[in-house]
């Protein structure tokens, strides 16, 4: 149902970072939308004016506009184009589950039987190159009227609605010009290139994208492992690195290797999926082994000072996979405190957002603690970059620092992870 102001009406399904981001950026712009997730807490709040996800500028744009959630997908049905945004999780053996793009997918294609007029889906969930075509194409079973682009994200959580609002570019994937159209249209008033490509390129552009930034982070923290032994300041080579245009500043902050929900899973998926096309990825192998590895440095340099854990009092500051969000998923504090205490450590943490998701994971083994708490411990592990972090008094501690927090220098003893 296109509004008389030219703007479309849209539906996005799957609320999580990228869905409700999507939907809320929409609104902004001046779009009718509505939301659907099958979560009806997550639709209660929504609709409250309340963001379920910790996320800057999702909260205050969620109060500015007036995004409509819903549980029933019927609604689609009075929309011009729906966005799927599901999850698409890790399996076991490292490819990624669809279940939350397919489930909608069929659920939607029973809507658009009743639709009359054309309607436009658009696959924005990060998947492998391949995906729409043979997985989502045949579940839509689409009719002229029914239209599917590929519109890859690259929110990243944290700033995601900046991210959407200002993106670095816009890439559709189609096969049909129309319904490429009907999308740029869509964006035809954001200041970004948009790239047109087919459904494969476009799904691999988003995976090689991420696949590039992790190797980044795993090259820079493997120079800040040689620099390390080498009595050298990996950051102060970065600096020098990234003045270079051809290799800029971004994502070469050594520490304790990428965690979230996306870099790791993309990682893997595209290492699957390389595989099943008969090819060995050994680079984008290499940079996950060195990114499975680079925890068990804190644990080594924190030995060199107490050699026996056992008893001992460790205390953890961050346990977010990153500053600014609340999220714990591939957070390497994760495998960092089950490695403390397979050794017989106590642990106590803090974190300013992301305490209620570690309980969930670690709800008694861990002591949850302010940061001066922490500080008490018999010697502190830094493990997300909160600004915070640089307000604390280190003086007479032993700090292990993973995410080099300037301040943390003062301590009595201290051991940057690759610096
Ligand atoms: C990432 C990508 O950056 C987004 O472009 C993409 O859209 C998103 O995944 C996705 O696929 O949805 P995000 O997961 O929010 O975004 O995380 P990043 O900010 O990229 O950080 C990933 C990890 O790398 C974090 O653990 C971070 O601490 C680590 N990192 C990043 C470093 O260790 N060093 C750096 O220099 C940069």
């Amino acid at each position: 149902m296109t509004r008389t102001n030219g703007k479309k009406t849209i539906s996005v399904i799957g609320l999580g970072v990228v869905g409700l981001t999507t939907a809320v950026g929409f609104a902004l712009k001046g779009h009718k939308v509505i939301g659907i997730d099958i979560d009806p807490e997550k639709v209660r709040k929504i609709n409250e004016g309340t963001c379920p996800i910790f996320e800057e500028g999702l909260s205050c744009a969620l109060k500015e506009v007036n995004l409509i959630a819903t549980a029933d997908h019927r609604q689609a049905l009075d929309t011009d184009i729906t966005f799927l945004c599901g999850g698409t999780p890790p399996k076991a053996d490292g490819s990624i589950d669809l279940f939350f793009l397919e489930e909608p997918a069929k659920q939607l294609r029973a809507v658009l039987k009743e639709k009359i007029g054309d309607h436009l889906v658009v696959v924005r969930s990060t998947v492998v190159p391949g995906t729409t075509e043979k997985v989502i194409v045949p579940v839509l079973n689409h009719n002229e009227h029914v239209g599917i682009c590929v519109n890859p994200e690259f929110l990243r959580e944290g700033t995601a609605v900046e991210d959407f609002m200002k993106p670095s570019r816009i890439v559709i994937g189609e096969k049909e010009n129309k319904w490429g159209d009907m999308l740029a249209d869509v964006y035809k008033d954001y200041n970004a290139p948009i790239m047109r490509t087919d459904f494969s390129t476009a799904e691999m552009i988003k995976q090689a994208s991420n696949a590039y930034l992790a190797t980044r982070v795993s090259f820079i923290n493997e120079i800040g492992n040689i620099c390390k032994s080498m009595g050298m300041d990996v950051y102060e080579v970065a600096k020098g690195m990234g003045l270079d245009a051809r290799i800029g500043k971004d994502y070469l902050n050594a520490g304790i290797g990428f965690g979230g929900f996306c870099l790791p899973k993309d990682l893997s998926a595209l290492i699957s999926s390389a595989k099943d096309a008969n090819y060995r990825a050994g680079i984008l192998e290499e940079v996950q082994r060195l990114n499975i590895n680079q925890p068990v440095r804190m644990l080594t340099l924190l030995k060199k000072h107490i050699p026996v854990l056992k008893g001992a009092t460790i205390g953890i500051l961050g346990l977010a996979f990153k500053a600014d969000t609340d999220d714990i998923r591939k957070s390497k504090a994760i495998e960092i405190i089950h490695a403390l205490q397979e050794e017989g450590a106590k642990v106590t943490a803090y974190d300013p957002q992301a305490m209620p998701n570690f309980r969930k994971v670690f709800p008694d083994s861990v002591k949850y603690a302010t940061a001066d708490e922490v500080l008490n411990a018999d010697a502190v592990m830094i493990l997300t970059e909160w600004d915070e972090f640089n307000n604390l008094d280190y003086r007479g501690k032993i700090v292990i620092d993973g995410r080099r927090v300037l301040k943390a220098r003062e301590a009595r003893i201290y051991e940057g992870i690759c610096w």
